[in-house]
């Protein structure tokens, strides 16, 4: 288990914050600090090219060498990021093409970071040369474990630019997709306003216009982005691989907010790395849906730097963030709270955010594990200090456990991009929240959910939930059916199936190819202003608790051969079927036809339960998070409060808790951010 900082070794050389004689004693000091602390890995490099070359193949290496064998004296081991997120000032200033144009046509200009063109042959070219300096200058030092490459890529709008050489890569990416001009011009559809081309290199990039762009156009303009985005970060992949067989490689993600396919991403990486700014959340399950989604990322062929599976968070936020409104500090107990449920759900590897307080630059007031003085006597230092202390208690149960689920929430970056395409139906239809309605009612229940796209294999499944697949490519289809034909328990909902992977509508009906799945067609969907509500009334089993209303989008059912479970209670439509189900070969496929509140998911939630024989992972309070890591007959739960009260649980059998190494039986009061960490053997008695 690996537990750690971000370290900037070059905040402190420069002035120097050691002696005149000892220039570089400060990293003598880090080091011992952080070693009390129970740091075993930094991270270091991400911005350090212009330190590296401060004039065109001028380089110097030896200050990071040095920084890494201070690391060695005290064995703490090295993540290295290739420094591509900040190209120097005399970089652009040579080859000004290199810098990224908007959708306007203008120049994001030199002097921050990732003011660079994913396109620009010149600056693969020089990325190219300074990644495979850093890696033969420093790849051999024996700290270093893995690598991280540059650093959130896309990060500040930069996923895609609109330069020359953008367009030629545009151009050509087409060119491969639809190989002619009358295939392109008929599967993006652009006779729709007559915008036909003569020829590809014709067609347009969405820059800046009168108007919308058509929307396969969009979707293709955001698959290319996305491609260009992961073939950047595969470049480097394969140089370090090269370089140092032995050092596998990450990049730093952030819960899918960036603008490329992160399924896609985590294909050309060996781990999946995240930042976590669960500083900003309240909500235990917000935070638990987006370590889920990004875990999710990659189910196999992971390689971290100690053989573990699972995922590492590179950047935890110690404190405070820089870029709020207000940035208030982090309540005591709260980093601790957020780092145990990242280890909960299967995190192998925590380094905090940063190191220490820099006196310098534009994130000077962001929260670090030391505060500006750099003396280890305050208060996040104590924390972090007994978190080092509490992971190294944990490492050798957690080690080789999985987070493991019978439930899969299915997830595209395609669906969400096409909804969010404007001129949609209603601009009140969020994919996200409509993914965390279903995702708090299994997370409120301590039932472990896994995400997925259609295409994986979803036999493991026992229930698989497909919220609002407005965009379904036809093999994506093919995929359900096979999963429900297989026996499984699939959920689909409103605005499923209403566009196929080339944008286009089916003239078959809704949901396209899917119809005889679901045994159901939908023929118009009526789409609800935020005050107004139908009402769902519901039949047979289904378990109701509330009166649930029906929001945002209602669609119009006319059933072929389903079942009918609920129905809307009024308007044109009152009577006419809102909730389905088909039994279908040897499985069953539920549609949801609207969007309803919390509790109507809870309820459902019960009742799939029963449905899919589902097993909660531990029956404890509401408020109490639960999630468990196993190992065959291991299993090691997690209990976190995230409520600011004690919360009372009732053991029936006596409990082993990892952190204070107790045995207690009967009532326990978890405090306010408190967490246990219990054993199977415990919970056997
Ligand atoms: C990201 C970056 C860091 C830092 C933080 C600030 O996580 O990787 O370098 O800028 O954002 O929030």
């Amino acid at each position: 288990m690996h537990f750690g900082v971000d370290y900037h070794p070059e905040h402190w050389v420069f002035p120097y914050a050691g002696t005149a004689d000892k220039p570089e004693s400060r990293w003598e000091r880090d080091a011992q600090l952080m070693v009390a602390a129970g740091v075993n890995v930094v991270r270091m490099g991400e911005f350090c090219w212009g330190l590296y070359e401060r004039e065109d193949g001028k380089y110097d290496f030896g200050w990071m060498r040095r920084a890494m064998d201070v690391m060695k004296l005290h064995d703490i081991k090295v993540v290295l990021a290739t420094p591509t997120a900040a190209p120097p000032v005399w970089l652009a200033k040579k080859h000004p093409e290199i810098l990224p144009l908007d959708d306007r046509g203008q120049a994001l200009h030199e002097g921050t970071r990732h003011a660079y063109c994913m396109n620009s042959d010149l600056y693969w070219d020089h990325c190219r040369r300074i990644i495979r300096a850093v890696a033969e200058n420093l790849g051999g030092h024996p700290q270093l474990i893995a690598w991280q490459i540059d650093n959130g890529v896309g990060g500040h709008g930069t996923e895609c630019s609109f330069n020359v050489e953008t367009q030629r890569d545009w151009h050509a990416w087409l060119e491969a997709k639809y190989q002619t001009v009358d295939r392109l011009n008929e599967q993006l559809g652009l006779r729709f306003w007559g915008q036909t081309v003569a020829r590809i290199k014709d067609v347009p990039m969405p820059m800046h216009a009168p108007t919308v762009h058509n929307p396969a156009l969009m979707l293709d303009w955001m698959r290319f982005s996305s491609d260009t985005c992961v073939a950047f970060v595969k470049m480097q992949a394969d140089i370090l691989h090269e370089i140092t067989p032995s050092a596998p490689v990450t990049t730093n993600l952030r819960a899918l907010t960036r603008h490329f396919d992160h399924f896609d991403m985590a294909g050309v990486l060996d781990f999946i790395s995240v930042d976590s700014n669960a500083t900003l959340k309240h909500k235990s399950a917000e935070n638990a849906m987006e370590i889920d989604l990004l875990r999710s990322l990659k189910k196999e062929n992971v390689r971290t730097p100690d053989g573990e599976g699972g995922f590492w968070v590179i950047e935890q936020k110690a404190g405070q963030v820089n870029w709020q409104d207000v940035n208030s500090l982090v309540r005591p107990g709260v980093v601790r709270l957020f780092t145990h449920q990242l280890l909960s759900r299967g995190a192998n590897g925590v380094l905090y955010f940063f190191w220490r307080q820099p006196r310098i630059g534009s994130e000077q007031f962001y929260g670090g594990v030391l505060t500006h003085d750099g003396r280890g006597d305050n208060r996040v230092y104590r924390e972090i200090s007994q978190l080092g202390e509490e992971v190294r208690k944990l490492a050798p149960a957690l080690r080789g456990t999985r987070v493991t689920s019978d439930v899969a929430i299915l997830y595209t970056h395609d669906n969400e991009w096409a909804l969010k395409l404007p001129m949609q139906p209603t601009k009140h239809f969020n994919l996200r929240d409509h993914l965390q309605l279903f995702y708090n009612a299994l997370h409120g229940r301590n039932i472990p959910v896994d995400f997925a796209r259609p295409t994986e294999d979803l036999s493991k499944y026992k229930l698989v939930i497909a919220p609002s697949l407005h965009m379904l490519a036809g093999g994506e289809a093919d995929r359900l059916k096979l999963y429900v034909q297989n026996g499984g328990t699939l959920v689909a909902t409103c605005n499923t199936g209403l566009v196929d992977e080339h944008t286009i509508v089916p003239d078959t009906g809704y949901p396209h190819d899917l119809t005889d799945l679901f045994g159901l067609e939908v023929r118009e969907f009526d789409v609800l202003p935020p005050s107004e509500d139908n009402h769902l009334v519901l039949k047979g089993a289904f378990p109701t608790t509330h009166l649930h209303p029906a929001r945002v989008w209602c669609d119009l059912i006319e059933p072929r051969g389903c079942q009918v479970l609920g129905t809307y209670s009024k308007d044109f439509y009152a009577n006419q079927p809102a909730l389905t189900m088909h039994n279908y070969c040897l499985g069953r496929a539920i549609y949801i036809g609207t969007l309803s509140h919390q509790p109507f998911y809870f309820d459902l939630i019960t009742w799939l339960r029963q449905l899919c024989n589902l097993m909660p992972l531990l029956k404890v309070p509401d408020t109490i998070e639960v999630s468990m890591r196993q190992k065959g007959d291991t299993r090691i739960f997690f209990l976190l409060n995230h409520q600011n009260s004690p919360v009372r649980i009732t053991f029936y059998k006596p409990m082993h808790d990892f952190l204070t190494g107790t045995t207690f039986t009967g009532t326990y009061d978890l405090p306010p951010h408190g967490v246990l960490v219990l054993d199977e053997q415990g919970l056997r008695g």
